[in-house]
């Protein structure tokens, strides 16, 4: 039986909620397909910073490098906002990122049918939305560097419907003008798909006028962080939407977490929403452990499990079923194990 050895960062706020849930989700995939799984718990962020005075401790970025993949959380909050930048929780993310050269940030944002009127949108709009943002992690306004080209092995964007909208800022910012220029050039490889390019602030509008025309957009780091929580609300909430981030050699490495933050306003309430922590632990097992069918088997339970009627707060509309973070969480481990 293949054994993976998964990091385990749950970090601060709702990711300590949210990330066992994920947990959960691969232990009962792990039961039932025969995958073995070791699960290593580590400290990140503002829970590293109380216990040992760094965001990301020495053995914490140790464990990260030995496994196969790392389940997150989140990291940050009101107790550390007054630490200097360098020290501040955030950093220990961006540090892990940056170690393990996870230079490719996947984040798809689609909108379930039965989810259409939980999203503050029409749903003439966001009807049928159902898109892939693809951020550039390591480099750009973050770090202040252009980086080179590698390809993935399965070629994440590939599997879709190969519409590319390639963003940036070409017509003021010299460094968007040599990613147009490199994207040009790599779009030449690829001519079967459809690739355009569009200016970050016609994006962003774009994302809320037609959201629908998009497929799979790519684009630098700051940009991806801002379209890519704009792109959260197309899919009714924050807390459906997870991420990828994958990179190193061949690309199988990769940090899995929820592109919803630390939420401290409802932290330690029970009441976020783990779809976000578990549709992440499906990318898990899609993109560094090879089991497309087992992700697909997750998936499809958080839909049945919505079709069912069951929501988390942050979705919940007049008709629904109320639950917790911790009932969602079994209702969509049942579902898992029904599957079998
Ligand atoms: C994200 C977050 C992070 C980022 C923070 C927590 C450092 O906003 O993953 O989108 O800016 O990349
Ligand atoms: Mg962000």
């Amino acid at each position: 039986m293949a054994t993976y050895k998964i990091a385990v960062l749950p970090g601060d706020g709702i990711g300590q909620e949210v990330t066992p849930q994920a947990q959960r989700i691969l232990q009962v995939v792990g039961r039932a397909a025969g995958i073995g799984f070791e699960f290593e718990p580590a400290l990140v962020g503002g829970a590293a910073i109380d216990a040992t005075g760094r965001p990301l401790p020495p053995a914490s970025l140790s464990l990260c490098q030995a496994a196969h993949a790392i389940l997150f959380g989140s990291v940050g909050g009101p107790k550390w906002d007054n630490l200097p930048q360098e020290q501040r929780p955030e950093r220990g993310l961006l540090a892990i990122r940056k170690e393990l050269d996870l230079f490719a940030n996947l984040r798809p944002a689609t909108c379930f049918p039965m989810l259409v009127d939980a999203s503050p949108l029409k749903r003439s709009v966001v009807e049928g939305t159902d898109l892939m943002v693809i951020r550039e992690l390591t480099g750009g306004l973050y770090f202040g560097e252009p980086r080179g080209r590698e390809d993935f092995a399965d070629g994440g964007a590939r599997k879709r419907r190969k519409r590319l909208a390639s963003v940036d800022k070409a017509n003021v910012l010299v460094v968007s003008q040599l990613w147009r220029e490199v994207v040009t050039r790599v779009g030449k490889d690829y001519p079967q798909v459809a690739l355009e390019h569009v200016l970050v602030d016609n994006c962003a509008m774009a994302l809320v006028h037609k959201p629908t025309h998009f497929d799979t957009i790519v684009t630098e780091n700051t940009f991806g962080d801002i379209l890519s929580d704009e792109a959260a609300i197309l899919a009714g909430s924050m807390g459906m939407l997870p991420s990828a981030s994958l990179g190193g050699t061949g690309g199988k490495k990769g940090l899995y977490e929820p592109v919803h933050g630390t939420a401290p306003d409802i932290a330690g309430q029970g009441v976020a929403n783990p779809i976000a922590a578990i549709l992440s632990a499906a990318m898990l097992l899609r993109y560094s452990l090879d089991r497309g069918p087992d992700a697909d088997r997750v998936d499809a339970a958080v839909l049945r499990v919505l079709e069912q009627g069951h929501r988390t707060r942050d979705i919940h509309s007049a008709g629904t079923k109320l639950v917790g973070t911790v009932e969602m969480g079994d209702l969509i481990v049942s579902e898992v194990e029904k599957s079998y």
